[in-house]
C-alpha cells in the first residue's frame, strides 16, 4: 500500500468518528468552529486549481436548488415523516402536484449536496439539514440571499463602471444597477410583500448555537444595576421584529426596567400584536435624533453594518448626543479579524458592499467609527462564529 493510500485510509477513519464526536450540534462552539476551519483547510489543500474553480463557479447554483425546494415545500414533506421511513419521488411529487421528472431533478441536486438523504434508489428521507430548511428563518435565509443576487451580479459592471473608486451608500451601489432602479434595497424591500415576509423570517435566525445565551455573553446585570421600573434599560435600535429585545425582557423583568424596540415603521407594523409583551414597541428612524435619552444600553444589532462610514457615523453621533454618563451603547456586529478573517465574514462584507454600500469592519475600524463620533470603547466580548458585542461610552466617564 503506497504511503497516500494509508494516509487515506488513515483520514476516513478518524473522518467517521465526526458524526459521533459532534453528535448533538450544541458542542462547544469554538472547538466545533475551529475542527470545521481544519477541514476547510484540508478540503482546499485536497483540490487542484481546477477543481476548485469548479467548485466555487458553480456553488450559486445549490443555493438556488435549495430556494426552489424550499418554495416547493419538498424540505416541509420530507421533514413531516415519521423518523427512519423515507417517501419516493413519485410520493413526492404527487403530494406537491409538481412535475415528477423536475421533482427527481431537485431531489438528485438537494441529495447531493447533503440537504436531502437518498436511501435507496428514488427514496430520500430528511436529515437534520432538511429539518433545519422548513424553518420560517432558514427560508427566509435562503430566500433573502436569492433576492439579494440582483446587486451581487451587478458587483462588478458596477465598480467597473466607476474606475474601482467608490464611496458606496444605500443609494449608489450594486443594487440600483442590477435591479435597474433608483430605489434602495431597502426601499425596493418594502414594496415587496413577499421579500419583506423573507427578509423579516430571516432575522429572527440563530446567529450562534448558543443564540439563546447572548444575554450570558455581556455583563448586562452590572450595566442594570440598581435600576427600576422607570428605568429605561434596554432600547434595541433597528431592532426587527424583537427576538433580542424580548430575550432581554426574559432575563429581565419589568420591575428591572423598561425595553423599548425601535424600527423603520415599514418593520414596527409587521410585529405581530402581542408577540413582544412588555416591550414598547417605536417608530424611529435613525437619522433622526434619538428621542431616548439616557437609556442604561443601546443595542444594536447587525445594524451598523448595513450603512457606509459617512452614513453610520451620522446615526453614531445621535446615540451619542442622547447618551448619559451611565449609557452603555453596544455593537453587536460579525468582525473581520485582521489575520486569517473566516469566510463568512468577508462574504458579509461583499454583500453588504453591493447591496446598501455598508461594510463589515474590523475591530480597528469599527472603533474608529465610533471614536470620530466622540464615544471610547471600553470593551469587546467575542461571542462564537466572529459576533462580537463591542462597548462604548461617553469619553472621559
Ligand atoms: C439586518 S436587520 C437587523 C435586525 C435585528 N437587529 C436583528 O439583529 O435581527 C437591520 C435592521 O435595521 C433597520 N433599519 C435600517 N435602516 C434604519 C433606519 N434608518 N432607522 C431605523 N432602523 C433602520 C431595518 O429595518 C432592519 O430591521
Amino acid at each position: 500500500m503506497s504511503t497516500t493510500e494509508k494516509w487515506v485510509q488513515e483520514f476516513e477513519a478518524l473522518c467517521s468518528q465526526v458524526p459521533a464526536s459532534f453528535a448533538s450540534g450544541t458542542e462547544d462552539e469554538q472547538i466545533r468552529i475551529r475542527a470545521l476551519r481544519v477541514a476547510e483547510k484540508t478540503v482546499h489543500q485536497l483540490h487542484t486549481p481546477m477543481t476548485f474553480a469548479e467548485a466555487q463557479t458553480w456553488a450559486p447554483l445549490e443555493l438556488f436548488g435549495a430556494g426552489v425546494a424550499c418554495e416547493m415545500g419538498i424540505f416541509d414533506i420530507l421533514a413531516q415523516q415519521r423518523p427512519g421511513s423515507s417517501l419516493s419521488t413519485a410520493d413526492i411529487a404527487k403530494a406537491l402536484h409538481a412535475d415528477p421528472a423536475l421533482v427527481a431533478r431537485i431531489l438528485r441536486l438537494l441529495d447531493a449536496h447533503h440537504m436531502v438523504d437518498q436511501v435507496s434508489l428514488g427514496q430520500y428521507a430528511a436529515n437534520a439539514i432538511t429539518t433545519d430548511y422548513t424553518q420560517p428563518y432558514r427560508k427566509g435565509n435562503v430566500m433573502t440571499q436569492i433576492g439579494l443576487m440582483p446587486s451581487y451580479f451587478a458587483l462588478p459592471a458596477w465598480l467597473r463602471a466607476n474606475d474601482y473608486k467608490v464611496l458606496p451608500d444605500a443609494s449608489h451601489c450594486g443594487w440600483q444597477v442590477g435591479a435597474n432602479t433608483a430605489e434602495t434595497f431597502w426601499e425596493s424591500m418594502a414594496k415587496d410583500p413577499r421579500l419583506s415576509k423573507y427578509f423579516n423570517d430571516y432575522m429572527a435566525v440563530p446567529r450562534t448555537t448558543q443564540e439563546e445565551d447572548f444575554v450570558s455573553f455581556y455583563d448586562f446585570d452590572t450595566a442594570f444595576a440598581d435600576s427600576n421600573a422607570d428605568d429605561i434599560i434596554f432600547v434595541d435600535i433597528g431592532g426587527g421584529l424583537g427576538h433580542q429585545a424580548k430575550r432581554i425582557r426574559a432575563a429581565f423583568p419589568p420591575s428591572r426596567g423598561r425595553v423599548i424596540l425601535q424600527d423603520l415603521p415599514q418593520v414596527t407594523c409587521k410585529i405581530p400584536v402581542g408577540s413582544l409583551p412588555d416591550i414598547e414597541i417605536m417608530d424611529h428612524d435613525m437619522a433622526d435624533p434619538q428621542p431616548i435619552q439616557n437609556a442604561r444600553i443601546y443595542y444594536l444589532r447587525g445594524v451598523i453594518h448595513n450603512h457606509a462610514d459617512h452614513v453610520a457615523a451620522k446615526f453614531l453621533s445621535r446615540f451619542a448626543a442622547a447618551m448619559g454618563p451611565q449609557s452603555r451603547l453596544l455593537i453587536h456586529e460579525a468582525l473581520a479579524t485582521d489575520m486569517n478573517p473566516g469566510k463568512d465574514v468577508t462574504r458579509f462584507d461583499l454583500s453588504m458592499l453591493a447591496s446598501v454600500g455598508g461594510a463589515q469592519r474590523s475591530v480597528a475600524e469599527q472603533t474608529a467609527l465610533l471614536e470620530g463620533v466622540g464615544l471610547e470603547v471600553v470593551g469587546n466580548w467575542s461571542t462564537p462564529r466572529e459576533w462580537s458585542i463591542m462597548e462604548a461610552r461617553l469619553k472621559g466617564i
